[in-house]
């Protein structure tokens, strides 16, 4: 079987014209217009890249954008700082710190400083614990990309076996409690697997859905999946290639040449799971905005 490709540029553009008709539906009967701000402290070169297509996708679509950069040195507070004047700006809807952030800085003492009802990132654990029990405000956006892929590919969720491998905050873990709900496009049984799981290919291969999300170039291999099954590669690793003119180029975290070999679906990298991210950061900015001026 060679495995049909979800695009995730294909539904990532779908999903961004339709919010560029609600942002203009907004504009027209509220007068209102969605901002996103991002703050990035020093200059990691994918985070950089990440930042720039925030702001780009934001202006495609018609969200007002602001960067923030601070230094790759700047204190906590400083930071801290940035995060409350942001809190009562009220042309900011929602609010993004890029993450990973320099070693002098908590980076957890800085996603509680963000409000709740501007954190679209979901990072929060007011929205974490509202995630879990089923009644979220904003989803985290990569495992809320991850689903809505399923969901527009015509991947039957409820009742199949989806097993994640990795168990990070910003992924792995998120993904299980959104896919587990007992509600419309969950209700599935999920695995989580990780660094000190046993028998690892054995577990992997029960899975109708795999999610690799380890952050480790092509570590998942063919004897991993099972037959037919639907593989989503959360992974984005940059690694060496002198043939590039970047001096590297994007793999995922699946050994994609011989996994389509084996499974019925599979999304690529780059072009898979990456540009729904933002879209789902777009989709939560939106609602961020419609929160705060309780429109439905
Ligand atoms: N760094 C990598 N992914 C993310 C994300 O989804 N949000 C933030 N804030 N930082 C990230």
């Amino acid at each position: 079987m060679t495995a049909k490709i979800i695009s995730g540029n294909k539904i990532a553009e779908e999903m961004r014209a339709e919010m560029k008709k609600e942002i203009e539906e907004l504009k027209a009967k509220h007068s209102i217009v969605p901002g996103l701000a991002v703050v990035l402290v020093g200059e990691n070169p994918a985070s950089v890249v990440y930042v720039r297509n925030k702001k780009k996708s934001c202006e495609e679509i018609g969200i007002n954008s602001f960067e923030h950069k601070l230094a790759a040195d700047a204190s906590e507070d400083k930071l801290l700082a940035v995060v409350d004047k942001l809190n009562s700006d009220d042309a900011v809807h929602g609010i993004l710190v890029q993450l990973p952030l320099p070693k002098q800085i908590d980076e957890n003492k800085v996603l509680n400083r963000i409000i709740p009802t501007k954190d679209v990132d979901g990072f929060h654990p007011f929205n974490v614990g509202r995630m879990l029990v089923g009644d979220p405000i904003f989803l985290p956006c990569t495992p809320h990309g991850v689903q809505q892929m399923l969901v527009r590919s015509g991947v039957k969720i409820a009742g199949s076996h989806v097993v994640i491998i990795g168990r990070s905050n910003i992924v792995g873990k998120p993904v299980a409690a959104i896919l587990i709900q007992k509600a419309k496009n969950a209700d599935a049984t999920v695995t989580i697997c990780h660094s000190r799981t046993k028998n690892l290919p054995e577990v992997t291969q029960l899975g109708d859905i795999l999610v690799a999300a380890i952050g480790v170039p092509e570590f998942v291999k063919a004897n991993m999946v099972r037959e037919g099954s639907v593989v989503i590669d959360v992974g984005v690793n940059r690694v060496e290639d002198k043939s590039n003119p970047k001096g590297f180029r994007l793999v995922g975290d699946v050994a994609f040449d011989e996994v389509k070999e084996k499974a019925s679906a599979i999304t690529p990298v780059p072009g898979g799971v990456g540009p729904m991210t933002i879209t789902m950061l777009l989709h939560n900015t939106i609602r961020a905005a419609k929160l705060k001026h309780n429109i439905a």
